[in-house]
């Protein structure tokens, strides 16, 4: 296992380049089972995660090649099973559902198991499934689906009680490309990731409009061919790199990004006082002293993105005022806030929600990052502290960012990959 050496005080500046966003590239490559035709996917980040979806790919039997950043699928044949040591190193996989039940009308796929930041459910992609007439049997940890009898488009809500389900939308979404007749989904996710897919799905010959909205209708098709895609730009890496120049930045610029993705963390930004400035395809961020605390709340998208929420705990601490975030999409996503407080974070956890009294010095330490975004919060308050962090279980930070300590190094950030 690898660990991530932070020398915290060092000042950021310059430019940066944002790469391709992971959960648009991981539904968008399982998306390529939905047709026999070669697909070509770009931009698709080099991560553990795509990685391992292009692995599952090809156990299901498509051939697939990867080069910088280039994906080429052609799933001439595909199995219907993907058992659960396929599927069970990443929460992710579920994806694949959607596209081999439109496929191949029956298939198995085993569920992912939880993961720290709650358990995870799957309860709204298997209702959204049955509305097309599947009928799922959960058994022995595998799910089965059977629409080999009447799997036709239909209406339904996929509204849960924490709001919708971007990877269920997506899911769904897929299967009903090629279900005979009209869907109606309510409730949908409008994240910038569910209107990617679709974009995709309809470069692939899918009829869906409303995407990017919380009805999407699509109209099924008898089948779908090739395609090429760009995925979009990943709003929560750059919303990361954002954080970090609000926090150490002398003015850092980043690249390639898509602000209209991003306006409910840019106004936040904005009201703690930092000053953005928006090119084409760039956001600069200037540092604030007297910088102002905020009260946020994650909600689904537009709101202020759970993603997001870590790393803006980071940030926190580099404000002298108090700040508050509540988590409403995923309660338990607070495993940052402990290792927070071993480096001297004044933070306190009330229920889902986290008061941070920012401004005061923090201290380098070994830390254990838990998930993706707690990790990418580790690193943001050791490049704020004094001393020398590690950040270790490196690991699940390669899941979700592309080159993160090369992209810190090249804004004048001391870190270093070592082995544990
Ligand atoms: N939920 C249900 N039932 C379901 C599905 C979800 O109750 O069948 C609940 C969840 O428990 C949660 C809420 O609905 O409270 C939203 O979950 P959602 O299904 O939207 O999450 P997801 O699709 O599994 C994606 C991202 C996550 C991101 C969430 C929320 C990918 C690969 N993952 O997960 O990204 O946090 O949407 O925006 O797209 C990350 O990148 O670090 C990450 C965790």
């Amino acid at each position: 296992m690898e660990k991530l050496i932070v020398h915290g005080g060092a000042p950021l500046k310059g430019v940066v380049d944002i790469s391709g966003s992971k959960n648009s590239s991981l539904p968008i490559l399982a998306a390529t089972l939905l047709t026999r035709d070669t697909c070509t996917i770009r931009r698709v980040p080099d991560l553990s995660d795509t990685n391992y979806m292009v692995r599952i790919l090809g156990e299901l039997g498509a051939e697939v090649e990867r080069a910088s950043g280039v994906v080429v699928v052609k799933a001439e044949n595909v199995a219907s099973v993907a058992p659960y040591d396929l599927v069970r190193k990443m929460r992710a996989s579920i994806c694949v559902l959607g596209p081999l039940t439109g496929r191949l009308r029956q298939c198995t796929v085993s569920l992912p198991g939880g993961c720290v930041i709650g358990d995870r459910p799957v309860d709204l992609h298997l209702k959204g499934l049955e509305a097309l007439g599947a009928e799922i049997k959960v058994d022995g940890g595998d799910i089965s689906v059977d629409a080999t009898q009447n799997f036709r488009g239909g209406p339904m809500n996929l509204m849960g009680k924490s709001g919708s389900t971007v990877l269920g939308t997506g899911n769904v979404m897929m299967a009903a490309t090629l279900a005979k007749g009209i869907t109606s989904i309510e409730g949908a996710a409008a994240e910038p990731e569910v209107e990617d897919l679709a974009n995709f799905l309809i470069k692939m010959g899918a009829k869906i409009e409303g995407a990017g909205t919380n009805t999407i209708t699509i109209e099924g098709v008898d089948q779908l061919h090739g395609a090429e895609h760009t995925v979009i730009p990943d709003r929560i890496e750059a919303g990361t790199f954002l954080c970090a120049g609000a926090m150490m930045g002398e003015g850092i610029t980043l690249r390639r990004v898509n602000a209209a993705h991003m306006q409910t963390v840019l106004d936040a930004l904005r009201q703690c006082g930092f000053t953005l400035t928006l090119g084409r395809d760039t956001i600069s961020i200037a540092p604030n002293p007297s910088a102002k605390g905020f009260d946020l709340t994650t909600l689904c998208y537009p709101g202020f993105p759970t993603d997001m929420q870590a790393q803006f705990c980071a940030l926190a601490c580099a404000i002298g005022d108090t700040s508050t975030i509540t988590e409403t999409i995923f309660p338990q996503r607070f495993m940052h806030i402990a290792e927070m407080k071993r480096m001297g974070a004044q933070v306190d956890l009330e229920g889902a929600t986290a008061k941070i009294r920012g401004g005061h010095p923090i201290k380098g330490a070994p830390v254990m990052a838990s998930d993706l975004r707690a990790s990418a919060a580790l690193v943001l308050a050791g490049l704020l502290s004094q001393g020398k962090t590690e950040v270790n279980r490196l690991y699940h930070i390669d899941r979700g960012y592309e080159h993160l300590d090369d992209k810190l190094a090249s804004l004048g950030a001391k870190v270093e990959r070592m082995r544990e």
